[in-house]
């Protein structure tokens, strides 16, 4: 979603405004802008929709001159995607620039009561009334302090912000501030730095500050940073992250999409992972905050979580389910939040699990879960994410940053955490022994090697993407767990080829998806060696009957599945038929992208899609 990057120094504060609000594409956007303030006290801006190139060439052609400057790109959500609607926005006189990510959810009624204040507004966007608010506190009660004007205009908001502001009257001074959008700060040599997410910071800094909800920080040329509570009173001790992660991790590194490179990083990140998890007392995972006896006591899990992360989810049921026998329910964040009657236990916890942590979701729903007194436990990957930051313990998958907004090595670093709580719930209360555990953790050990067996073989998904041209829709198939598998590899299609794909569980395709299928209507079918394989090859055998072109993915060496299907996608065989899906899925993440690329998409940045979903 939107970006906020913000930046004063020595240097000329275009360049970088421009480079990292490319670093922020990944969150998805449809306009883009920048503006800066030459030490003289003259703004200078440009803004429009499309591409970060886009606005390059205009800047090239502008040349906004200025060593202190912020930028922006916006995800629509007030107002249509055009340059008028575009961040920055200023205030009536021109001299105040605001860029702003989250809602402001009061804003009809301060945008009427500005117009009755003699203001003029200029965009559909939420964002106007800010700058307007700024310049009223600041020639009012705020008496042409910047900070103290960001101050008084926050405190008539409603919603969620996190605000970048510079002044033509006091160049050089930048002031930000948050509500429930993330806005990170960062001290250099070379001036003071701000960013809605790490990512751009991580080419200029190694440590970066968070700022709390409402703070206000104030960052000048000298690379200082002054942060004040909605008090007024100095944070002295900042919460500090040391980005573990070199920037060339962001970076493509001879790939040609983030999607390509993302997927070819599972094996490592499973492999990080899983690194010294296996200890004395089985399964070590500390990050839990519950005592030994706490986590035997657990007798209801719900698990929060949307798109991707919710398919992580119906995978983690089936093996906490088996694993642990504690009894698990899945829950959209979405719906979550507006079902009024949820029921919980004593002893329920709470899984929240999201890649990003930022989900606006699933933080409410966990909110919601904290207050009827659940112990939450996040599985996610960006390190001090809000989901962290407000749950009892937090599992990091280290996958390392995911730029492609569809999500892949996430998905199945999720996948795998969730194995290892559901290991360690079942040692905790001995429905599992040491050596079962010991047992399920060598298998999960296989996983990287699975994975590069599959990597080697993506010629098969190139091919099996022919089947998809010229076609409008398709169906994916999967029973028990690889229903899940079914659902994900249907989404990837669907967010990055814009193809329809429906997924279903395999039998119940002839309670009505079976009404789609035409001559030539490509069918996806999972279907691994296993318990229910047979029944699953029935299916595919209905499908054929009316005129499927069949791809199945199948374990190695099925010949009945080979007989059936148009193309193949083989799957190494494993010992766990939990470790499938987690296998499998890179197939059908590489047969999206190959679908994808055939029609010409941006696989890293479909369209009307944004990374981090910080709008309910
Ligand atoms: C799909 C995708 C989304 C996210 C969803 C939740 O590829 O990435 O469906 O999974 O928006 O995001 P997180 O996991 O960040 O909460």
């Amino acid at each position: 979603m939107c970006g906020v990057v913000g930046y004063t120094g020595i240097n000329q504060a275009s360049p970088w405004l421009l480079d990292g609000l490319q670093t922020l594409e990944y969150r998805g956007y449809d306009s883009a802008g920048i503006q800066v303030v030459s030490p003289s006290g003259n703004l200078h801006g440009v803004k429009c929709a499309g591409r970060v190139a886009a606005l390059r060439e205009r800047a090239a052609a502008a040349n906004p001159t200025g060593t202190c400057g912020i930028g922006h790109t916006r995800w629509a959500t007030h107002g249509a995607p055009i340059d008028r609607n575009a961040h920055p926005h200023l205030d009536g006189s021109g001299r105040i620039a605001v860029v702003h990510n989250g809602i402001i959810e009061n804003f009809q009624e301060l945008r009427r009561e500005l117009i009755a204040n003699g203001h003029e507004l200029v965009s559909d966007t939420d964002t106007e009334v800010i700058p307007h608010l700024i310049q009223e506190a600041w020639e009012g009660p705020a008496k042409g302090d910047l900070a103290a004007a960001v101050r008084h205009a926050a405190n008539r908001l409603e919603g969620s912000w996190a605000i970048a502001v510079i002044c033509a009257d006091c160049p050089g001074t930048m002031v930000v501030t948050r509500n429930g959008s993330p806005l990170v700060v960062a001290s250099t040599d070379d001036g003071a730095y701000a960013a809605s997410d790490v990512m751009p910071l991580a080419s200029v800094a190694s440590r970066v500050y968070q700022l709390q909800d409402y703070d206000i920080a104030t960052l000048t040329p000298d690379g200082q940073i002054k942060i004040v509570d909605r008090e007024g009173r100095a944070v002295e001790n900042p919460v500090a992250l040391d980005i573990d992660w070199d920037a060339s991790a962001a970076k493509l590194g001879g790939y040609s999409d983030f999607m390509a490179k993302e997927i070819a990083e599972q094996p490592e990140a499973i492999e990080r992972l899983l690194k010294d998890r296996l200890g004395e007392h089985g399964i070590e995972l500390d990050e839990l905050s519950l005592s030994n006896e706490e986590l035997a006591a657990i007798d209801k899990i719900v698990i929060i979580a949307c798109g991707t992360s919710y398919h992580v989810g119906l995978i983690a049921k089936a093996a906490i389910e088996r694993w642990a026998r504690i009894p698990v329910s899945v829950e959209f964040a979405s719906e979550f939040n507006y079902n009024e009657e949820y029921l919980v236990t004593d002893h329920t916890m709470c899984v929240v699990i999201t890649q990003s942590g930022e989900t606006a979701d699933t933080l409410s729903a966990a909110r919601r879960m904290r207050g009827m007194g659940c112990n939450v436990f996040a599985i996610t990957n960006v390190l001090g994410s809000t989901a962290a930051r407000e749950s009892d313990g937090t599992l990091y998958i280290q996958a390392g940053p995911e730029v492609a907004v569809a999500s892949t090595k996430a998905y199945t670093a999720q996948i795998v955490a969730s194995y290892l709580l559901a290991l360690r719930l079942g040692l905790a209360n001995g429905s599992m022994t040491r050596a079962e555990a010991e047992k399920h953790f060598h298998d999960l050990e296989e996983i990287p090697t699975q994975m590069r067996e599959i990597l080697s073989r993506r010629w098969q998904d190139k091919q099996a993407a022919r089947l998809f041209r010229d076609k409008h829709s398709s169906l994916f198939l999967g029973r028990n767990v690889n229903a899940t598998t079914a659902y994900e590899g249907a989404l990837k299609l669907k967010e990055i080829s814009y193809l329809h794909a429906e997924a279903y569980p395999a039998g119940e395709m002839k309670h009505g998806p079976i009404a789609l299928i035409e001559g030539g209507f490509p069918v996806v079918a999972v279907v691994p060696a296993d318990h229910v394989h047979d029944k699953t090859v029935s299916n595919i055998q209905e499908c054929l009957a009316r005129g499927a072109a069949m791809i199945g993915v199948a374990t190695d060496g099925d010949e009945k599945v080979a007989k059936l299907c148009s193309e193949v996608l083989w799957v190494p065989p494993v010992a766990d038929e939990l470790i499938f899906p987690v296998v499998a899925i890179l197939h059908l993440q590489l047969l999206s992208r190959y679908v994808a690329r055939d029609r010409g998409f941006d696989v890293d940045k479909p369209r009307n899609l944004a990374k981090s979903v910080t709008v309910e």
